[in-house]
């Protein structure tokens, strides 16, 4: 693939030290550091991975981030799902372009930025949040990380709890509580729909697993941990790394039948 020009967009500036900053480049900005300053101007006539000196003639390198580095870099009001478990949720969930997805809550919008990615402009995406606050942040940080409002996704500020308006063919939930959702669930999840809850404890699992299986809608019922578990490999020492995020929460997937057996 040709490099592709940076432009007037999100970059992910890194020194020799590997230290990385995400800035927004702006028309007349400055990106100051400790070494000087670099013209966003400049940065913007760039090519993805070139690198710049600083007006205190320090190299840093210039790239267009990643999903992981953006949602990475998110100054956070709420606890977003992070990379690992949002790629197991779409692909547990069986999310594909084209599908209607509701997801609730939208937080910081880390896994709405996810589904929309994989939707890929088709389909939609509608996020209930009961917080009015975090739903506008969410949008500003959804819209920034596509650089335009995504068409096909809407945020509604409303309680899911209290109720679920059309039918979804996969539903993506991140909230304390998801077995206040279960009884929705018969008009607004499609016969074969999938629902996948995030949840961090255990008593949390135990309630809402019990709840969909007392509801009788569901089957594959599938409840599981993801480890990731980072390497050194530096010359002789190769091993495991020493610090580890151990435990986020576990995804509970559950496929939607007619009637049970
Ligand atoms: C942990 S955050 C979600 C983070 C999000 N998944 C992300 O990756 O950025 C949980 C969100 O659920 C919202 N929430 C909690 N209860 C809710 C309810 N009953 N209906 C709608 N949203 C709710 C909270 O306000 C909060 O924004």
């Amino acid at each position: 693939m040709d490099k592709k020009q940076i432009g007037y967009k999100l970059v992910m500036i890194i020194d020799k030290k590997d230290r990385e900053y995400m800035v927004q480049l702006k028309p007349k900005a400055r990106f100051s550091t400790t070494h000087g300053f670099i013209e966003h101007d400049l940065i913007a006539e760039l090519f993805d991975g070139d690198t710049i000196m600083s007006s205190m003639s320090h190299t840093y390198r210039i790239y267009t981030p990643t999903y992981i580095n953006y949602v990475m870099n998110i100054k956070r009001q709420a606890q977003i799902i992070y990379p690992k478990d949002a790629a197991a949720m779409l692909m547990w969930g069986d999310v594909v372009a084209g599908q209607k997805v509701l997801e609730s809550g939208v937080g910081q919008g880390a896994l709405s930025i996810a589904i929309l990615r994989t939707l890929a402009g088709q389909g939609s995406l509608t996020s209930y949040e009961i917080r009015d606050d975090f739903a506008e942040q969410a949008g500003k940080i959804i819209e920034t990380y596509f650089c335009e409002k995504v068409p096909n996704h809407t945020i509604e500020i409303r309680d899911i709890y209290e109720g679920i308006d059309g039918v979804y063919d996969r539903v993506l939930l991140d909230l304390p509580e998801p077995w206040h959702i279960i009884k929705h669930f018969k008009d607004s999840l499609a016969n074969g729909g999938i629902v996948v809850a995030y949840l961090p404890t255990v008593p949390q699992v135990v309630k809402y697993v019990e709840e969909l299986k007392e509801s009788g809608m569901f089957f594959n019922i599938d409840t599981s941990e993801l480890i990731r578990r980072p390497w050194n490999i530096e010359g002789q020492s190769v091993r495991p790394a020493t610090w580890i995020y151990n435990h986020s929460a576990f995804l509970i997937v559950a496929r939607k039948v007619t009637n049970s057996f």
